[in-house]
């Protein structure tokens, strides 16, 4: 989808445990201090379709056709009530998770990656910064642990690897950044700042 807007509009994507919530806060912050309005948001969204893919993490999980059409309409309301109406009003938008994590976690369950690309494409804009926060599996899961979060079924080793790889095969997007999330949190958080301010 064509972009026409004076937002900014920043995603931040990664798999669990490289830091993605504390850094998206921590920018929000900075660019706040700095007189931006900025949103911060995620998917699945708050909205009726996100509320039924964050119950089925506990209730039980849906059909792989069920979750992707879910995702899709998830996405397009929050696009449609959110995230364009914001950018329309030249304001930053901070969305913690987008239609890359729909390519990494619904193409490992099964579904082409270029066909969920292209179908978000249809409806979804692209972001004019994408920060991929890259960390080892093992790395991650290590620090999930000591969370002491409970390691749930989307986590599994090798589906990790898989939607870490995924994450990394966008990286040469104009608007990709790989940020190694290994560094410490200032350090990742300056990095993602400089980044942000001379968008
Ligand atoms: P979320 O509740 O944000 O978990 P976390 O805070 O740990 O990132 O997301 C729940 C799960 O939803 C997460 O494991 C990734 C998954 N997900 C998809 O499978 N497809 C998608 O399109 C999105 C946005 C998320």
């Amino acid at each position: 989808m064509k972009r026409n807007d004076s937002g900014l509009f920043i995603v931040i994507e990664g798999i669990d445990g490289t830091g993605k919530s504390t850094q998206a806060k921590l920018l929000q912050k900075a660019l706040l201090d700095q007189g931006q309005t900025v949103t911060l948001d995620h998917e699945p969204s708050d909205g009726p379709y996100g509320k039924i893919l964050r119950d089925s993490a506990t209730t039980g999980r849906l059909s792989p056709q069920e979750e992707l059409d879910l995702f899709h309409k998830d996405r397009k309301q929050h696009v449609d009530e959110l995230i364009i109406p914001a950018l329309n009003r030249g304001e930053t938008i901070i969305l913690d998770r987008y239609y890359f994590s729909t390519m990494a976690y619904q193409g490992q369950r099964g579904f082409d990656q270029k066909e969920i690309q292209n179908t978000n494409l249809s409806f979804a804009p692209n972001p004019d910064i994408l920060f991929i926060l890259d960390l080892s599996v093992d790395h991650a899961r290590k620090r999930i642990g000591a969370r002491g979060d409970n390691t749930n079924e989307f986590e599994k080793h090798d589906a990790l690897q898989y939607c870490r790889d995924t994450f990394l095969s966008v990286k040469n997007e104009t608007f990709a950044h790989v940020i190694d999330a290994s560094k410490t949190i200032q350090e990742v958080h300056q990095q993602m700042l400089n980044i942000s301010l001379n968008k």
